[in-house]
C-alpha cells in the first residue's frame, strides 16, 4: 500500500497540518515545548488507555496520529487554528465530546482508545514516510 511523503521543512514548532494516508487523515503536530511538557507530565495521570508519551513518538517534538476518533470515526478538531482543543490542550472529538491530550491519549469523553500511531519513518525537521 502506498506510503506518503511529507515535507517538514516548513513546519513550525506549535503548527499542525493534515495528510491524507490510505484514505484516512494524519495528523503532524510539531510540538511546542510546552505541549511535550504536558504530556510527559501527565504520564502520571490516571489514564483510560496507559501509554507514555515517549512510547507515542520517535521524537519528542513530533507527534504522529491517525484523526479519527477512536469511539465511532469521528474526525477531532484542533487542527486548525482556532478551533476548540478540548480541556487537554490536544484535540477536541465534537460527536460526543471526546478529548484528547498533548500526545493524542484519551482524557474524557466515550473514546476508549488514544488516538493511534500510525507506522512512520521520521527524519525530525526533514521530512516523514507514512506506512
Ligand atoms: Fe468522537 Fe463519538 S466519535 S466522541
Amino acid at each position: 500500500q502506498a506510503a506518503v511523503n511529507v515535507d517538514l521543512t516548513s513546519m513550525e514548532a506549535g503548527q499542525r497540518v493534515t495528510v491524507k494516508w490510505r484514505g484516512k487523515p494524519v495528523f503532524i503536530d510539531r510540538r511546542t515545548s510546552g505541549q511535550i511538557e504536558s504530556a510527559v507530565a501527565d504520564d502520571a495521570a490516571e489514564l483510560r488507555d496507559p501509554q507514555s508519551d515517549a512510547d507515542r513518538v520517535e521524537d519528542a517534538e513530533w507527534l504522529i496520529v491517525v484523526g479519527i476518533c477512536t469511539h465511532l470515526g469521528c474526525v477531532p478538531l484542533g487542527q486548525k487554528v482556532g478551533e476548540p482543543v478540548g480541556d487537554w490542550g490536544g484535540w477536541f472529538c465534537p460527536c460526543h465530546g471526546s478529548h484528547y491530550d498533548t500526545s493524542g491519549r484519551i482524557r474524557k469523553g466515550p473514546a476508549p482508545k488514544n488516538l493511534v500511531v500510525p507506522p512512520y519513518v521520521l527524519v525530525p525537521g526533514e521530512k516523514v514516510t507514512i506506512g
